[in-house]
């Protein structure tokens, strides 16, 4: 039997998860395919439900639905709990887990395709919502030093701070006035966009959180927002001397997680990542 695996959100017009994950599952000869499943918040329960099925091996969950599959499931991977959303859901005979795989895939981007340790870094990590969250858990595993949140909204990010403070880990809040960024940017040496500033067809395309004035030359900036690729953000942190890294790779090493937890094969990046390109230049 041909089994299935699929991606949930509403809307769904642009995902490029069906051009990579079809490309790996072809690749390894596995039989079964990779379909976007377009779903209203009003059909989200009962298209949860069908995951049971014996064809269905797995699903890729986005927005608007991370939070709102929670109490559908089954059980709930430990990294999903803390983190309050979850991005793939496993059926393991007709058992559902959720599992977020957002964390350790932009880790495994920031370490493997930027080649920077986290480990005693001073990061500072621009937005306060859903992204942000993935992100600051991440680091937090990771072991980062120092982290601050700066957001538009200073109140989301007080809020934010303390959800996930620990006894020794107690990120900072600032807004995003020139003020509050003088006193932490310049000594960051990674720096987070998690904001939908710059993101193509959003509300502030060519607006970036920071300017690159106030950027270290050592920094490493990295942008979850990968369309464009080059990015406002991304571009003040060229300007400043820094390295960049694109989101794009996150796109790929979360998908790479679900794929293994969904398949059991360890993923063929590149094939992936070859994929997603192609699948990008064409949509241009
Ligand atoms: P996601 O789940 O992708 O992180 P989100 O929860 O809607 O999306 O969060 C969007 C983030 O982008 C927030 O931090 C938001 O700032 P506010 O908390 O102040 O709303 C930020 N953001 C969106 N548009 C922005 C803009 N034009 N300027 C600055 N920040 C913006």
């Amino acid at each position: 039997m041909t089994k299935r695996m699929g991606i949930i959100g509403y809307p769904l017009g642009h995902t490029l998860s069906p051009a990579f994950q079809g490309a790996a599952l072809r690749h390894l000869g596995i039989d079964a395919t990779f379909e976007s499943w377009p779903t209203a918040p009003e059909s989200l329960a009962e298209k949860v439900a069908s995951f049971r099925a014996g064809d269905v091996l797995g699903a890729c969950v986005t927005l608007p639905h991370k939070q709102a599959v929670i109490p559908m499931l089954d059980s709930v991977h430990d990294t999903a709990k803390s983190i309050g959303a979850v991005n793939w859901i496993v059926n393991k005979g007709g058992k559902l887990t959720g599992h977020n795989t957002d964390a350790p895939g932009f880790l495994r981007s920031i370490q493997e395709e930027a080649k920077f340790d986290p480990r005693g870094a001073n990061a500072v990590v621009f937005g306060a919502g859903g992204a942000a969250r993935a992100v600051i858990y991440a680091l937090r595993t990771a072991g980062v030093a120092r982290l601050t949140i700066a957001n538009r909204t200073l109140e989301k990010a007080q809020e934010l701070a303390s959800a996930m403070s620990e006894r020794r880990f107690k990120p900072l809040a600032i807004s995003l006035s020139r003020e509050d960024l003088t006193d932490a940017v310049p000594y960051a040496t990674l720096l987070v966009n998690t904001t939908s500033m710059g993101m193509a067809g959003g509300p502030a395309p060519d607006a970036s959180p920071v300017t690159a004035d106030l950027i270290s030359a050592d920094a490493l900036g990295y942008d979850a927002v990968y369309a464009p690729l080059e990015t406002p953000f991304l571009r003040e942190v060229e300007i400043a001397g820094g390295r960049t890294a694109s989101g794009i790779t996150m796109l790929i090493y979360q998908g790479a997680e679900g794929f293994e937890l969904c398949t059991g094969q360890k993923a063929p990046i590149k094939v992936m990542m070859n994929a997603l390109m192609k699948a990008r230049a064409g949509r241009k």
